[in-house]
């Protein structure tokens, strides 16, 4: 297979210019941050090695318009600057560890509090803020893919050992985008829990709000949380509740209205048929579905993780992304699978621990059509 096809875009961004810490300058400053295309007919994506991110997603509607489903920004200079986490690939511990702090084989482990008393997605510098290495690119044919490489070290973050991770992105017919993440632990024994953190918009990026998308979610349990955003440890049925997705329901159908939930999910949902305790992990199974009633375009995710991470864009507010189009609350939804949220402070959750030697794996399929 080819290798190293040329960026389309060399932004030769030094780490150093962006004013972060010292002690990774040595390691990465001589890297270079790139936009990588992936083309295959009308179906394409953008991806950057800056945070793995995945910039665009450009694909038909029924009509066979073309348009940009996710949200995002134009140059990468405004991911580094940006705090939404538009596109990005989140680690090493996707969503809220209670009070950053967990205690792992004995030893206690603190982490920077970015989240009022929390750590949220991987601390103050996370995956999605790191400039990642480019292993392979291959931006047509059959089956356009890259694939990204970050070592994570000792002690980054706060977390323990290092910590070998992959991710690719792949297109195939018809109109399917792939992600598969992997991490291999180096030493230590760590909490790993990537998700990926796309902001969909069927109807396309910057076209409003998607109050009106119809999703459907297979999953009977939610873990609730408290007032911090913290899952209690309680696994509650969705049945009966503004949750309950199992069949198809517009986003917005119980959004602020009495009985409702009163501003957006932001909600981990069990995925049904993944075992609890680890069996099963590895064996896609259907998320989640969405459609657009307004272009026809549909998504199918399909992932092998415990859980999915269902939030309706609640904290977006007058962002400036691409193209000049401002994103507001609910202009997006994201669907990030990945484990149980502050799994490593809750014995009873599928454990994220990863032991030396062992490899954490993640994969994806998203299925893109038109109805
Ligand atoms: C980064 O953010 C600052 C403060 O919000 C803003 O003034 C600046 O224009 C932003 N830069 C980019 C490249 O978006
Ligand atoms: C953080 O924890 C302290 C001590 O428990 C508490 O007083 C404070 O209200 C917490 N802050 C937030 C934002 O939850
Ligand atoms: C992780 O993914 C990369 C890229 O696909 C692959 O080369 C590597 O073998 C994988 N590692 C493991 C341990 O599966």
């Amino acid at each position: 297979m080819a290798r190293a096809v040329l960026p389309l875009t060399v932004l030769a961004l030094c780490i150093v210019a962006f004013g972060l810490s010292s002690t990774a300058n040595a390691a990465i400053g001589r890297k270079m941050v790139g936009v990588y295309e992936l083309n295959k007919g009308d179906f394409s994506i953008r991806v950057t090695n800056w945070g793995a991110t995945l910039m665009s997603v450009v694909l038909p509607d029924s009509k066979g318009n073309l348009a940009d489903v996710v949200l995002g920004y134009d140059t990468v200079a405004e991911y580094v600057n940006g705090t939404a986490y538009f596109g990005g690939l989140i680690g090493r511990v996707a969503n809220r560890i209670a009070n950053a702090r967990f205690t792992l084989d004995g030893k206690t482990y603190r982490l920077f509090r970015n989240d009022g008393n929390n750590s949220l997605h991987g601390g103050h510098r996370g995956f999605s803020k790191v400039i990642w290495t480019v292993k392979e690119h291959i931006g047509g044919g059959a089956s356009p893919c890259i694939t990204l490489y970050y070592h994570s070290f000792d002690g980054e973050q706060g977390f323990p050992g290092d910590l070998d991770v992959y991710v690719t992105y792949e297109l195939s017919s018809p109109y399917v985008l792939a992600v598969r993440m992997n991490a291999t632990a180096r030493g230590k024994a760590t909490p790993v829990n990537l998700a990926h953190h796309a902001y969909w918009n069927l109807g396309g990026h910057g076209s409003g709000s998607v109050l009106a998308e119809t999703v459907q979610l297979f999953a009977s349990r939610y873990t609730p949380v408290d007032a911090a955003l913290v899952p209690t440890g309680r696994l509650a049925p969705v049945a009966g509740t503004p949750y309950d997705f199992r069949a198809p329901a517009t986003v917005g159908a119980r959004v602020g209205v009495p009985g409702g939930v009163s501003a957006g999910y932001d909600t981990n949902y069990a995925v049904d048929g993944v075992g609890v305790g680890g069996e099963g992990q590895r064996r896609l199974r259907p998320v989640a579905a969405v459609r657009d009633g307004a272009t026809g375009r549909a998504m199918e995710l399909w992932a092998d993780q415990p859980g999915v991470q269902f939030y309706t864009s609640n904290g977006l507010g007058g962002v400036r992304g691409k193209g000049g189009k401002v994103y507001d609350r609910y202009g997006a939804l994201c669907l990030e699978t990945q484990g149980f949220p502050d799994a490593v402070n809750h014995p009873s959750f599928p454990s994220q621990i990863v032991r030396p030697g062992k490899v954490y794996e993640h994969n994806m399929v998203l299925k893109f059509s038109s109805f």
